[in-house]
């Protein structure tokens, strides 16, 4: 069989173009039904922890930004995180995500190194030989951070690129953080052997159709095995409050739309729908699940820090480890023609084939 050739930037930026109507729909079941036959119908779950918000970054959207004094900082300790990713083993959750702020403190990637060891011994069973899958989410780390976490036991990371114009990223991160930096650690990542995710925020101010069609080439070009994106939410203690942007109905639905031609794009890779979604729809995600996504993330952080790490406003603070939230998850999914897959790692097919090459 001959491999379909890639899209170009022409048929990708028509793609996004399409608002509304008939067109739209016909992307969104051409991505789902992709999805269908790349990687099945189901849906894989990752516990998302997030360990710390404290953050040495002073990125323009972000509201725990290092100069947001608004915000008490936490880090939970050890056994806590150990013990919540016992949880997630439980409830069949076959992999978490440890997510931060960007910190390089020796204490704390002494915690991360620790933590991750232990999960990986505390949670084996029959289902999981392995013990959990970790990905890791926690910045720009040097080669050498990233290789010690790998050593401990993590072997997924996401760091985003947030934007691959150059010139829109240097607008948001003002305070000395470089896209060549960025793309280092990403070539890092890789190097070390992770399966390496990234993604983008969707509506920036000044970001246009063209420069998102570029993100998804960026993520073919740099054969990125999974992606989590989803639309700029202005935070109101950030510089970027009041920015001018596509109102709400239309960040959701060009987020939407983005994850559809991700998949059409780049075919095997895991898309993760995103909690960002969800702040802008209670449905964001179950409808980012109809558009060619196939991970979802319960947030597993202790409900009484989840305040405490607002990226954005409108972030849940709900028990998504709730039975009740659980139930109807499963079915929203089964009335989707869709399952959940518990007890795996759920890594993308495409991360697998890389494997065997
Ligand atoms: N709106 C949407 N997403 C945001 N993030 C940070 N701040 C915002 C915001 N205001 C996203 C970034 C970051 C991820 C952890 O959260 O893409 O990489």
């Amino acid at each position: 069989m001959t491999p379909e050739p890639t899209p170009n930037r022409e048929q990708i930026i028509e793609w996004l173009s399409q608002t509304g109507g008939q067109a739209a729909e016909a992307l969104r079941a051409k991505a789902e039904s992709l999805l269908f036959e790349t990687c099945g119908r189901g849906v894989a779950l990752r516990g998302l922890i997030e360990i710390s918000n404290a953050c040495a970054c002073d990125c323009l959207y972000c509201g725990i930004r290092k100069s947001n004094r608004d915000v008490a900082r936490y880090t939970l300790e050890e056994d806590q995180i150990v013990a919540m990713a016992k949880d997630c083993a439980a409830r069949g959750y076959g992999s978490l995500v440890l997510q931060s702020g960007e910190r390089r403190d020796r204490s704390f990637l002494d915690l991360v190194e620790n933590t991750v060891r232990r999960i990986k011994a505390e949670t084996q069973s029959e289902f999981l030989p392995r013990g959990l899958g970790i990905t890791l989410s926690l910045g720009e780390q040097t080669e050498e951070t990233y290789a010690r976490f790998f050593e401990a036991g993590a072997h997924r990371y996401l760091l985003r690129i947030e934007t691959s114009n150059p010139v829109l990223f240097a607008k948001i991160h003002p305070q000395g953080q470089k896209i060549e930096t960025r793309l280092e650690a990403l070539r890092s990542l890789r190097r070390v052997g992770y399966q390496v995710g990234t993604g983008v925020m969707i509506g920036l101010p000044d970001q246009t159709i063209e420069d998102l069609a570029d993100d998804i080439l960026f993520f073919k070009e740099w054969d990125i095995d999974m992606i989590g994106m989803g639309p700029f939410i202005p935070h109101q203690s950030t510089p970027m409050a009041g920015t001018l942007i596509p109102n709400a109905k239309e960040r959701l639905d060009l987020a939407l739309r983005m994850i559809a031609v991700a998949r059409l794009v780049l075919r095997d890779i895991n898309i993760a729908a995103t909690t960002a979604l969800q702040a802008l729809d209670p449905f964001g995600r179950e409808k980012a699940l109809t558009y060619g996504a196939n991970v979802m993330m319960p947030l597993m952080t202790p409900v009484s820090v989840r305040k405490d790490y607002q990226l954005y406003p409108g972030k849940p603070f709900s028990d998504e480890a709730a039975e009740s939230v659980e139930k109807a998850l499963e079915r929203a999914l089964t009335d989707q023609g869709r399952h959940l897959v518990l007890n795996v790692w759920g890594d993308s097919p495409h991360a697998c084939a890389r494997k065997n090459r």
